[in-house]
């Protein structure tokens, strides 16, 4: 640490004793996806292979750019429970304690799917169906509970005419299976956001207005929704549509935030840079548009890879696209300062209530990481007598004397990528008071 630093260390810390939130001014453009969207906010992912991860070229590249992951294949209903009630939890696990360990956040992709089923659930009918449906989310997101960030909990329901695609669930379980499985995800996780995920949804049409209405109808009747997934996979002849940014703007004023979950966009050079360039252009124009995940980290390994459509090309090499969107992003291309100067970690919370009965409601405080990486986060949670706090989860709480004023820490490690962000909830006995509870600040360690 050179003198700068320390200084800039000793002004952080007094003005963090102090509760104030601190937006360091950048040093320098972040130099890579990840700490440039952290600086507008956003995460930046990619799907993952589990097979891959012994690929140093691979690894590094990931490990450098991206601060969230979703695995491509191996949290499917094939690979987790192939057989019914016996669950194969190994590859994903592997993928998730790869992100975890470095501080970037996980998507889970995905619970309820017409595709990539075993064939065991095809052939059960209602009831069966159903408690199977409810058993595989229970298991699924309890093993993993408090370290996803996001489900897709049901995926690519609707047809192109916006009428539900003929799945068995929709078969067996009739027009309620999307809400069942919320309902059900919800209480299997209650820190997790909770999306649905669909492609060719990324401009206004039939299948989209059915996705609208459907979101539209869960929050005006509190079914639990927090996020609608755009896939946004791209080529010719499904292009980035002219109302991409409107129609992502129109979801997130539903109230549900909005996530591009599986980009990818066929092309080369210049043609392709520009319509990444639009995708994040639009991805940043809108507040609730929280991140971007592309469908794999190669053109050699991506499900497409004839249309070469990724940022980075067989051989690792940055592609005019990356360039593309490390600019939209705010980065610049390389920092050529082999030390560049840390910033010291700040962080931020924000309070949402997910759920209210007749005698209480459950709240989710969601810890932001600022400009640079964090490796512990504290806060405190204030509540107003009569209330009471009643349980938590994924954190660990202490107390005042009072009872009313919670500090939360992590529950484990607390690192934190460079604006991820990770969440703890709690549930609050209203006992006739039904005031928000007020957040402190939030400070780093
Ligand atoms: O792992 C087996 C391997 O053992 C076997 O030898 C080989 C032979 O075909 O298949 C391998 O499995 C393949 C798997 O990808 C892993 O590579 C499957 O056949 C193949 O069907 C599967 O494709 C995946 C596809 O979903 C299945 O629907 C793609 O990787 C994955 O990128 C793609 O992702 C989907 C999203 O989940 C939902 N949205 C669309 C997106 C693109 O199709």
């Amino acid at each position: 640490m050179n003198i700068r630093q320390a200084v800039l260390a000793g002004a952080l810390g007094a003005l963090t004793v102090a509760g104030l939130v601190v937006t360091a001014a950048p040093a320098s453009a972040a130099s890579t996806l990840g700490a440039a969207a952290a600086e507008r906010g956003r995460y930046f992912g990619t799907a993952v292979a589990a097979n891959r991860l012994g690929e140093s070229d691979y690894v590094n590249t990931l490990n450098r750019e991206f601060n969230s992951v979703t695995p491509e294949n191996e949290m499917k209903w094939d690979a987790l429970e192939p057989n019914q009630g016996s669950f194969n939890y190994g590859n994903a696990d592997r993928i998730v304690s790869h992100a975890r360990g470095r501080g970037m956040s996980v998507r889970g992709h995905t619970l309820v799917w017409h595709s990539q089923l075993p064939g065991w659930v095809n052939n059960l009918s209602g009831s069966n169906l159903r408690s199977a449906t409810n058993n595989h989310i229970n298991q699924v997101m309890g093993h993993w509970r408090g370290q996803i960030h996001s489900w897709d909990v049901v995926n690519e329901a609707f047809e192109e005419n916006g009428t539900r695609r003929n799945s068995v669930f929709q078969r067996q379980l009739g027009n309620g299976y999307i809400e069942e499985a919320f309902r059900a995800a919800r209480a299997a996780d209650p820190n997790a956001k909770l999306c649905y995920n669909d492609y060719n949804t990324d401009g206004q049409n039939a299948k989209s207005n059915a996705v609208y209405a459907l979101v539209q109808d869960f929050r005006n009747r509190g079914v639990p929704i927090d996020c609608v997934g755009f896939q946004s996979h791209f080529n010719s002849q499904s292009p980035v549509p002219s109302d991409y940014q409107q129609n992502l703007q129109r979801f997130a004023n539903l109230g549900v935030d909005v996530q591009i979950t599986e980009l990818d966009i066929e092309g080369s050079g210049t043609a392709q840079a520009n319509n990444y360039r639009r995708v994040v252009e639009a991805c940043l124009a809108v507040s609730r548009c929280t991140g971007i995940t592309v469908w794999g980290v190669t053109d050699k390994y991506s499900w497409r890879p004839n249309g070469t459509p990724l940022l980075f090309d067989g051989n690792y090499n940055k592609k005019p696209a990356y360039d593309a969107v490390l600019a939209a992003l705010g980065g610049s291309g390389g920092d050529p300062d082999p030390d560049p100067d840390p910033v010291p970690g700040a962080c931020t919370v924000s309070y949402e209530e997910t759920d209210r009965w007749p005698d209480r409601f459950n709240g989710r405080v969601t810890v932001t990481a600022g400009r640079s990486a964090i490796s512990g986060w504290t806060t405190t949670v204030t509540v107003r007598s009569p209330q009471r706090i009643a349980s938590t989860w994924n954190g660990s709480p202490t107390w005042d004397s009072s009872g009313n004023v919670m500090t939360m820490r992590p529950n484990g490690n607390g690192s934190l990528a460079a604006g991820a962000t990770t969440s703890f909830g709690f549930t609050v006995m209203a006992n006739g008071n039904w005031t928000t509870p007020t957040l402190g600040s939030c400070t780093t360690s």
